[in-house]
């Protein structure tokens, strides 16, 4: 039994989640586990209501469930920033949600921008540090508001959170690279950085990713990548990609476009991940106001993030089994992954999931 908080969230969020929801629920079925759901409100109408966003006892409450779905956040009557920070960091940050876990996985049928490039060759993950860098909101400004003003925002590391972080990557480089899966001769890690310009806190991560390369991962081959040279092989080659591991900024910027490499962010999902902790579970897709309420929004992206979550509690074979589904209804089904062109409804693309996992 698994106790899961839902938080549908914003715009087509709650339209999504009840995909992903559904089938979680024909997996806990086929597969004999079961899901404890408990619904939650935050998000931008209860900001409106209520003036907030993720409050401390919300926190606690979170607490006690052994995964979060998340749908999205973000609201067209709530200036930028607020709902973000206040729901989605904050529950990151508190729950230390360290990792954020971004699978770049081309799916059969999924039409892909790259020129003569298929599913066999965008299959990689990015480990995107999710706790510190630019993010930790360290600094400020002087002369506010003159024409001397001055703004700083510091990317913060301590050695402790690139550890934990190149941890995780090397751990799962190792179990779900591409050797481990049949896919390669190697599992290898890449490590994404600008140690050329930003020589502290890309030192720091690179001395770090050696050390432990060499004295506790000799089976993982290592790479090095500089972020703007990442971005170009992304594009170019991205068959050279298995694991990428990188800090938070960098991983954002490299994880929209991998959400476009592997065909959009009606299929984009993530998993921000406290390995010793609750996790959350997201598409990447945002709130997509224009669509909302209408039932054409692509769900894969709300299912695959479900899918993750069942990896991420142990479930494997559940969740081979969500995965297979997918595909077949990416490769054998859909006629687009863009909202109102799928061939189907919002809850029929649901339902051709869950019934492919029943089966
Ligand atoms: C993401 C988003 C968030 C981030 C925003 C909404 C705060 O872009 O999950 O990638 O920057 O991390
Ligand atoms: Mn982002």
């Amino acid at each position: 039994m698994y106790k899961i908080a839902v938080i549908p969230g914003d715009g087509t969020g709650p339209e999504v989640t009840v995909e992903a929801v559904k089938v979680l629920k024909a997996a806990a079925d086929k597969f004999g586990f079961k899901v404890d759901l408990t619904e939650f409100d935050f998000g931008g109408e209860r900001y409106k209501k209520t003036g907030e966003t993720l409050p401390d006892s919300g926190v606690q409450e979170l607490r006690k469930f052994d995964a979060i779905l998340l749908g999205a956040i973000g609201h067209p009557d709530v200036k930028p920033g607020i709902l973000e920070k206040g729901i989605l960091l904050k529950a990151r940050f508190e729950l230390d949600q360290y990792i954020n876990l971004r699978p770049v996985k081309l799916y059969p049928g999924v039409p892909c921008p790259l020129k003569d490039k298929g599913p066999e060759d965008i299959d990689f993950v990015v480990v995107r540090e999710n706790t510190g860098g630019l993010y930790t909101g360290t600094g400020g400004f002087t002369m506010k508001d003159t024409p001397h003003e001055v703004a700083v925002q510091s990317a913060v590391y301590t050695r402790h959170m690139v550890d934990r972080c190149l941890k995780y990557a090397f751990e799962y480089a190792r179990k779900y690279g591409k050797k481990a899966r049949g896919k390669g001769k190697n599992n290898t890690l890449a490590l994404c950085g600008k140690t050329n310009v930003l020589t502290y806190v890309y030192d720091l991560w690179e001395r770090a990713f050696n050390e432990m390369g060499e004295s506790e991962y000799a089976d993982i081959v290592r790479e090095y990548y500089h972020v703007d040279a990442t971005c170009m092989w992304m594009v170019k080659n991205p068959e050279w990609f298995d694991v990428i591991v990188t800090g938070n900024m960098f991983g954002d910027i490299i994880t929209d476009l991998g959400a476009m490499v592997q065909g959009g962010m009606g299929i984009a999902a993530g998993g921000n991940i406290n390995p010793e902790g609750v996790s959350m579970f997201e598409p990447i897709g945002g709130s997509a106001p224009k669509y909302t309420g209408k039932g054409i929004i692509n769900p894969l992206a709300a299912i695959c993030a479900a899918q993750m979550m069942l990896e991420t509690l142990g479930e494997d074979a559940a969740a081979a089994k969500v995965e297979d589904a997918v595909k077949y209804v990416t490769g054998e089904k859909l006629e687009s992954m863009q909202a109102g062109k799928m061939g189907y409804s919002t809850s029929e693309v649901g339902d051709l999931v869950a019934e492919k996992v029943a089966e």
